[in-house]
């Protein structure tokens, strides 16, 4: 199994890329789903995630070949419309092949995903989105069976923000028949992003971006080109990894506009900020200082900025008081960067944080993908080695990460088995 091994110490500098969004891009792989006709997608991210989906939509009997610059899918021949455990036990987005599979062929079986490092994680919103668009569901033998000769337009109010069960039941609604009405809708831009490819792709769709989403729907969707938005949890975790390291770097390619919450806290933090046309440049301090935080549905601090942020306040000059309110077990990292040194408290679902003068690097393990993440940057500063094991949760959802850091200068090496192979 790989490994990552850092040597701490080295001020992040220069410049470097960001790929598309693995949030934006599986949700808009299973947009293809919905039509007979291609659906070219620009900008997507080498990720073990976006692989795995494929290999799923190609077990199904979608077919994609290369464009220029981008994939081409083409779900004309979809016939077998099932997601098995095997697949969807690596990846829970695998869900979201649900909506589009019921709402295109009228029938989805897709293996229940489980728990996950994060939490129990249910998709009890999904199913009951779907059932009130009038699809027969059912769970048999760890599969959930949904059926429906056509889905119906409803009004719908999930119990909490949702992310992937907001872009399921979009992407279900677009083919109902009449008005659906999504309400406590996710506002993430991954989830507008969708509704924009879903829009090239002749959805009716109004209100993305906001909690109440209008979509009436259509007979059939048609031919699209969509580029899929930069990753900002991506340029996130690099303008923290900077940060921390005393650094200066300009990350292209990438867009500030669903940044400002995690810009602000690095502000806060001592960094300077500009933003540029498509571009980020950030110059850090000698040392940051605290910041407090507490995350919450978009445009409220993500989640998945979290581990990096605390990673962050690890060395940072204060204390910090860090509260996660949207996955109840999300504090995994903690305990690795604890190893590394670090000043945490953990109760209930905040950390308090106290800044100490250095870390020591030592061996740590991956438990997730942000998890990971967060180990990253911890090792970037720490005095010596740090290990990182089970580096399979960085592959996921960090394209060439070794690379992209190493363009920074840090001294960073993967060890173990061949890399990671992922066709252009
Ligand atoms: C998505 C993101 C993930 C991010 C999360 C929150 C993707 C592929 N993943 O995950 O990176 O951390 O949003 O921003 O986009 N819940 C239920 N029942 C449901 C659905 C959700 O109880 O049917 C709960 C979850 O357990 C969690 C909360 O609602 O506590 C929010 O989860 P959700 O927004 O659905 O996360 P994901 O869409 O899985």
């Amino acid at each position: 199994m790989d490994k990552l091994i850092l040597s701490g110490g080295t001020p992040l500098c220069g410049e470097i890329e960001i790929s598309g969004a693995k949030n934006a891009a599986l949700p808009i792989l299973c947009a293809a789903l919905l039509t007979s006709e291609p659906l070219e997608l620009s900008n997507l991210p080498r990720l073990k995630d976006v692989n795995t989906l494929f290999m799923l939509l190609e077990q199904m009997g979608v077919t994609q070949k290369a464009g220029e610059d981008a994939r081409i899918l083409d779900a004309s021949g979809v016939n077998n419309p099932i997601a098995p455990y095997d697949l969807v036990k690596t990846m829970r987005a695998s869900i979201l092949v649900l909506g589009p599979l019921l709402a295109r062929w009228g029938e989805a079986k897709v293996s229940l995903p489980g728990g996950c490092a994060i939490g129990a994680r249910p998709v009890d919103q999904h199913i009951k989105g779907l059932q009130a668009m009038g699809a027969e569901i059912s769970v048999e033998q760890g599969y959930i069976h949904a059926r429906a000769t056509r889905l119906k337009g409803a009004r719908i109010n999930t119990d909490m923000v949702t992310v992937t069960g907001t872009e399921n039941l979009l992407m279900a609604a677009t083919l109902a028949e009449g008005e659906t009405i999504i309400e406590n809708a996710a506002r993430e831009p991954e989830v507008v992003d969708l509704a924009n490819c879903l829009i090239a792709m002749g959805a009716q769709i109004s209100g993305a971006g906001s909690d109440v989403i209008h979509v009436q729907g259509v007979e059939k969707l048609r031919s699209a080109r969509h580029r899929v938005m930069p990753d900002r949890i991506e340029t996130g975790t690099y303008l923290c990894a900077a940060a921390v390291t005393g650094g200066e770097v300009r990350l292209t390619r990438t867009s500030s506009a669903s940044l400002d919450v995690v810009i602000d806290k690095l502000t806060e933090a001592g960094c300077e900020i500009s933003i540029l046309p498509d571009a980020i440049h950030l110059k850090a301090p000698r040392r940051l200082k605290s910041v407090s935080l507490r995350t919450a549905p978009y445009p409220a601090f993500p989640t998945d900025m979290q581990a990096q942020f605390m990673a962050i306040n690890c060395v940072a000059d204060g204390v910090a008081t860090i509260r996660e309110t949207i996955f109840e077990n999300r504090f995994m990292h903690a305990v690795e960067l604890q190893r590394l040194g670090a000043d945490i408290h953990i109760d209930g679902n905040t950390a308090m944080v106290r800044g100490v003068p250095r870390l020591q690097g030592a061996t740590v393990m991956a438990t997730d993908l942000r998890a990971s993440a967060s180990l990253v940057i911890a090792g970037l500063v720490a005095e010596g080695k740090t290990t990182i094991e089970r580096i399979y949760h960085l592959d996921r959802g960090y394209e060439h990460l070794d690379a992209k850091l190493a363009a920074l200068g840090a001294s960073v090496e993967r060890a173990g088995c061949a890399h990671l192979v992922i066709p252009a």
